[in-house]
């Protein structure tokens, strides 16, 4: 609460905060950026050589609407960066991502990035906000009026028409920053250009949480709707202290994982290892107990190389052994008839390319053993 903000949305609403067995107060975690300021602060990575890099994969939890690219339980893959107050960590960080979604063979993402300043440069925007907003208070739906008080920043948020019009006019925060938030951000910029990262400054992207100073950006993609935020980050100078911990400057990002599958390109799609099951199927009519066991033994010694089998047992007709492994989801089959199983061989069949061959049974785990994931270089 004290990390992502008592005015944030993700703290205000979207918690998902019970009391269990043992009487604990348990939050689901909506986020993982004040948990690791929290375990830096609580492990003593202060004494660490610094910079110090971390990162997560896994779970978060967040009571939102659900609808497309928005769930209640979804996945991040995130990094953060603690004890680097240099334009060149914002710089690194964003290059990184730029150079790991290219490589995945992203091409029309877009970097929207903005500054939310300092501290002092917040307090003296938000002053002539709330001066602007409070006389056209009626204008504002309930959420917007309470936030007024509560954090008016999130109200830039706003996707509603009619407030999007009201703030046209508000004042912005550009013209408040301090000398040294204005430098910052200028450094940023500047680099991003020298390294041709494709970017855009977006006056309207404040970010849902409290803990952010400085650089905050977001990696959009055409394709997801309205939820098109492929990654979330920024600076946060402020949150290790407010935490307990020293002063340190800190940036970071997370990756929306379920986001960047459903955009994934199309030719990475097709690099990646295929998951579809192998089906081995006896083909003796009736199968003997042994020939039945000598199928399950197969399947087991090729699970143990990694590679997912199932077996039909039934003693099925290759027609209908076929059909039935397609219904598995299985590509390819492996049929063990009265002479492969006599011989110690199998027959292997591509059901994509209909390609059919005979082998020693030996030879089947790296026959059909899984390319690794390509990622181009
Ligand atoms: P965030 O923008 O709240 O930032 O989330 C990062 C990404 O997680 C979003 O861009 C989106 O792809 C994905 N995401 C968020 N909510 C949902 C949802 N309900 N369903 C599906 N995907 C979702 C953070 O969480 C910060 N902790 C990032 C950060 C790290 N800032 C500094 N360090």
């Amino acid at each position: 609460v004290r990390g992502v903000g008592e005015g944030s949305d993700i703290v205000g609403k979207e918690m998902y905060s019970f009391t269990d067995k043992g009487g604990r107060h348990l939050t689901l975690r909506p986020e993982n950026t004040a948990a690791v300021a929290r375990a830096y602060v609580e492990h003593g990575m202060q004494s660490w050589p610094h910079p110090v890099r971390l990162f997560y994969v896994g779970p978060q939890f967040r009571y939102e609407r659900p609808q497309k690219g928005r769930s209640r339980q979804f996945h991040q893959i995130g990094a953060e960066l603690i004890g680097d107050a240099s334009a060149f960590a914002d710089v690194e960080l964003i290059l990184m991502l730029h150079a790991f979604l290219s490589r995945l063979g992203f091409s029309g993402l877009q970097v929207l990035i903005n500054t939310v300043g300092d501290a002092e440069s917040r307090r003296r925007y938000a002053e002539r906000l709330v001066e602007y907003l409070a006389p056209r208070k009626d204008q504002l739906s309930e959420d917007n009026r309470r936030r007024l008080e509560a954090n008016p920043l999130r109200i830039l948020d706003s996707k509603s028409p009619e407030e999007r019009t009201l703030l046209l006019h508000a004042p912005v925060l550009q013209d408040f920053l301090t000398d040294e938030s204005k430098g910052h951000f200028d450094e940023v910029l500047g680099q991003l250009s020298s390294f041709s990262v494709p970017h855009q400054v977006s006056s309207s992207l404040v970010r849902g949480l409290d803990y952010y100073t400085h650089t905050v950006f977001e990696i959009v993609s055409q394709g997801l709707g309205a939820q098109n935020a492929i990654v979330g980050g920024g600076r946060y100078d402020g949150l290790i202290a407010e935490l307990g911990g020293p002063p340190r400057s800190a940036i970071g990002f997370a990756i929306g994982e379920d986001r960047l599958i459903e955009v994934l390109p199309e030719s990475f799609r097709q690099s990646l290892p295929k998951l579809a099951p192998v089906a081995i199927g006896v083909i003796a009519k009736p199968a003997t107990g042994e020939q039945l066991r000598q199928a399950l033994a197969l399947a087991e010694e090729l699970r143990q190389a990694g590679i997912a089998a199932v077996v039909d047992f039934q003693g099925r007709s290759p027609g209908s052994f076929i059909k039935w492994a397609e219904r598995q989801g299985a590509t390819r089959v492996v049929f063990l008839g009265e002479e492969e199983l006599a011989r110690g061989e199998a027959t292997l069949k591509d059901l994509e390319t209909g390609d059919q061959r005979r082998l020693q049974r030996e030879e089947l785990a790296s026959a059909l053993a899984p390319r690794s994931p390509a990622i181009p270089p």
